[in-house]
């Protein structure tokens, strides 16, 4: 079961901000949002819920809007059903918006593509036609592990539409984290492309889907797209070209309508053990909430907006708001494969001037990079386009927050900052533009119709300006659905710690400032957050002891001034430390090895090679204590440890290998 570290929520950091940005008259006259939503959601929380829904096309209406007698397994719009893809797609089409932009998609190279509705509808039933002559069915599982292509996008919505579901791994993760996904997922299906652009280099992808998919016995074809003309291997009968057997498909495909609780699909995120958990979402109350929060809280109007959520599609913000959200609302919206410096440092803004973006949602890690970058690389740009700016994936510091409203914002497009997850599928707390004025560094309140709380140890409510642990109090429609395949995590991971309640505990800690604003003040379990990316700390450690020279590691998140938190690792090497010139090569590899079993993303930024870990007496290692030391602070209180000599054991260790 998840226990809170012995880090606790960062209470010794309480924000005080008294600054607030109330929204222009200008801009709350012509808001998508109103106050009547809290009102209204106050005042019948299901009927509210059950209004988001008509945002979607039913094939069969719903008979009750939720059933909960289940808890913690949650049924939204019960006897619904709905094909998700057409409402992402073909209804748009059919009411008259078929040559509307939906994605203006800009290549790393500088190569374009502009794909309408029409397109969309096109692309998605032929590949959708060619999933089914590769015999997918119903209920299968297809893994996408792909760069920010269009075809990314197609193949999420085929899937979608064929009712099979879709387990979307990050293109940055390893052929070790590929496969584990696949095989938990028993995937029959994996589409990949033969390379993807890593600043301005082609670099392969498909060999990763090589190796793992050597030892996934359930997958039958993988299918590739063509995109950086990179050498292949070919597995005959096993591989298949994208524009072999999706080009000439036929266009048309008839929408099958599958029930609102059908599995739409599992995105993987680190829990604080090593195994990551599989999260599942279902179809019709994940869209009806990922249309309903995108619609109010970023303002969207789809006969004017451009939009652009700087995301992939590898995690959940790349499900929710490239994907789901915005297509089940008509969007125009831009979609960049690339990385934010090539070819150079004004990339973004060059974009957002070149298509007139007018909604921008990016992470506080990019927002930050930016400021670093400098103010002028921006003022050569003409962002006034730009009109509302969203932020998402851990907590803004009000300088970082500042700094995006003046430079990008000209001093007037409010920011949202939204708090959410992979579990919530949606947006949950976040200030509505035109309604809330808004206040750096705090995401607010829950949104109408999310119960949300800050609570003590004992599951009780604190004062204004007290602090404690977010919990939601009320289930969501966009709720997971539980853990694939494991139902008993599902039940000790969210809903064992505050049992009697039946709360939701989210595993970050929060305080209420003196007006009842929410602030989240990071997690309060053992997984990181680096730029926004989750990273459990005992998933470092697994993949650091798999090494042959390492007998023990620890994994801190030290905070880190552009990427929120950086890893750091304190390892104890088989036969000691060595000399420091083996010291530096033997860290290197590490690095290396922990890139080649997780993910790039998950190297640490530090290892410290040690003599011992601190350990209390039942043999837990003192994190905390380990922070400080990666934090270069005096160290805490040692009075639990087994042995409270470690502490300048570790400390001097480190003068001779650092
Ligand atoms: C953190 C990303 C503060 C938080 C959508 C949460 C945030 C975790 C915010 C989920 C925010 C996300 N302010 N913290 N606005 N948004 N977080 O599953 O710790 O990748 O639990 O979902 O990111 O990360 P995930």
């Amino acid at each position: 079961m998840t226990q809170p570290s012995d880090q606790g929520p960062a209470l010794d950091n309480l924000h005080t901000e008294s600054r607030t940005f109330p929204p222009s008259a200008e801009f709350a006259a012509q808001a998508n949002a109103t106050s009547a939503l809290y009102d209204d959601a106050s005042a019948d929380r299901e009927a509210f819920w059950a209004a988001q829904a008509d945002r979607l096309d039913w094939d069969t209406k719903w008979g009750q809007v939720l059933d909960w007698s289940d808890a913690p397994f949650a049924k939204w719009f019960v006897g619904g059903k709905l094909n998700v893809a057409y409402n992402c797609v073909d209804r748009h089409v059919e009411s008259g918006h078929g040559d509307q932009v939906a994605i203006h998609w800009v290549g790393e190279p500088g190569d374009k593509r502009t794909i309408t509705y029409n397109d969309l509808k096109r692309e998605v039933s032929k590949a959708a036609n060619a999933l089914v002559s590769l015999g997918l069915e119903t209920g299968d599982r297809v893994a996408i592990y792909m760069p920010m292509v269009p075809e990314a996008i197609f193949s999420i919505l085929a899937v979608a539409r064929l009712g099979a579901t879709h387990s979307v791994v990050f293109a940055g993760f390893s052929a070790e984290a590929l496969r584990t996904r696949i095989d938990d997922a028993s995937a029959k299906i994996v589409i990949t492309t033969d390379g993807q652009y890593r600043r301005g280099k082609p670099v392969s992808l498909k060999a990763a889907v090589d190796e793992a998919v050597a030892q996934t016995p359930s997958v039958t074809n993988v299918l590739v797209v063509r995109r950086t003309e990179s050498e292949v291997d070919w597995v005959e009968g096993r591989d298949v070209w994208w524009h072999d057997v999706v080009d000439g498909q036929s266009e048309e495909h008839a929408p099958e309508a599958f029930d609102s609780e059908h599995p739409l699909f599992i995105l993987y995120t680190s829990g604080t053990t090593g195994k990551p958990k599989g999260i599942l979402h279902t179809a019709g109350g994940y869209l009806t909430q990922t249309a309903y929060t995108h619609h109010n809280v970023f303002d969207l109007k789809p006969d004017t907006d451009v939009y652009w959520c700087t995301a992939d599609i590898g995690w959940v913000t790349g499900h929710s708001y490239i994907v789901y959200g915005p297509l089940a609302n008509r969007v125009t919206q831009v979609v960049y494969e690339g990385t934010p410096n090539t070819p150079h440092e004004g990339r973004h803004w060059e974009i957002i001037q070149e298509y007139g973006v007018s909604i921008y949602y990016t992470a506080p890690t990019l927002i930050r990079t930016f400021m670093k970058w400098g103010d002028d690389i921006p003022a050569k740009y003409d962002l006034s386009s730009l009109r509302v700016l969203g932020s998402v994936g851990e907590p803004i510091n009000p300088e970082a927050w500042i700094w995006y409203r003046e430079h990008i914002g000209a001093g007037k497009a409010p920011i949202v900052d939204t708090w959410w997850q992979t579990e919530t599928g949606a947006i949950m707390i976040s200030p509505l533009p035109g309604v809330i004025s808004t206040k750096p560094g705090s995401a607010q309140r829950p949104l109408p119709g999310i119960g949300a709380k800050v609570v003590d140890e004992q599951g009780v409510e604190v004062a204004h300006g007290g602090g404690g642990y977010l919990v939601l109090d009320q289930p969501w429609p966009s709720m997971l659905r539980g853990i694939w395949g494991d139902e008993q995590r599902f039940r000790d991971t969210y809903w064992s710690r505050f049992e009697k309640e039946g709360f939701y505990f989210a595993g970050d800690g929060a305080k209420y400032d003196a007006d009842g604003d929410i602030w989240l003040l990071g997690r309060v379990d053992d997984v990181m957050n680096v730029s926004g990316h989750r990273i459990s700390t005992t998933e470092v450690e697994s993949a650091l002891v798999s090494h042959p020279t390492v007998a023990e590691a620890a994994v801190v998140g030290a905070s880190d001034p552009t990427t929120g938190q950086g890893i750091v690792a304190f390892v104890i090497l088989r036969g000691g430390a060595g000399d420091s010139a083996s010291g530096a090569e033997a860290i290197k590899a590490l690095r290396e090895h922990v890139a080649k079993e997780i993910g790039p993303i998950a190297k640490p930024r530090q290892i410290m090679v040690v003599p011992e870990l601190p350990k209390t007496r039942s043999g837990k290692i003192m994190r905390r204590l380990l922070k400080d030391v990666a934090e270069n602070r005096q160290v805490g209180d040692v009075t639990t440890l087994a042995d409270s000599s470690v502490m300048d054991l570790i400390s001097s260790g480190l003068k001779t290998t650092t």
